[in-house]
């Protein structure tokens, strides 16, 4: 950004404000009400956050590589910002949402999360709710057939997405760029 024009393009006028840059996702129609079970076991919906930036991403808690990998990305972000800029950083809930809720009750949601940082949610519900808000934020999921022990794994939609206080979409999170580029972008939209 070039100091010396902004100042030109502003010369006679009576006020000047820098241009507001729209969030990427200005729009999107990604996102909406939901009505889950946090890892206490509490009902939650999303009026709980309004006034909070959320970051929301969707996962199960037996992946065994993905989820753990971006969640620790999501909690060394957070760290970043609340080292940095500890008033944006109570702003921000980061939510991880369950695609397996078979498996992910609140009581497997509260050990998990608490690995990730103190202030992550875990959100759990019916099979039902969980593909409704799936689809409401396009996630995509699909469990795989049970190996002969019973387990599975569920291919997802790998993505952390920023909300707004208002709950629209705000930008998507450069989770595999690691934590300093989340840290940076969280910095950058929360107000
Ligand atoms: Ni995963």
């Amino acid at each position: 950004m070039n100091g010396g024009l902004i100042f030109g393009a502003c010369l006679g006028l009576a006020s000047c404000s820098p241009a507001v840059t729209p969030p990427p996702l200005n729009g999107a129609t990604i996102g909406g009400p939901f009505s889950l079970i946090d890892q206490a076991g509490r009902h939650v919906t999303n009026r709980d956050f309004a006034g909070r930036y959320r970051i929301m991403y969707f996962g199960y808690t037996s992946c065994p590589d993905v989820c753990p990998t971006d969640l620790q990305v999501i909690g060394a972000a957070m760290r970043s910002v609340a080292k940095e800029a500890p008033a944006t950083a109570k702003r921000i809930v980061p939510v991880f949402v369950t695609i397996d809720p078979a498996r992910d009750t609140p009581a497997v949601l509260k050990t998990y999360v608490a690995a990730f940082g103190p202030e992550m949610v875990g959100l759990t519900g019916s099979a039902e709710e969980i593909s409704r808000v799936a689809k409401e934020y396009r996630v995509y999921y699909k469990a795989a057939q049970p190996d002969p022990s019973g387990e599975y794994i569920v291919q997802h939609t790998d993505q952390a997405l920023l909300f707004g206080p208002d709950g629209k979409p705000i930008v998507v999170l450069p989770i595999a760029n690691g934590a300093a580029a989340v840290a940076t972008t969280l910095e950058k939209w929360v107000q």
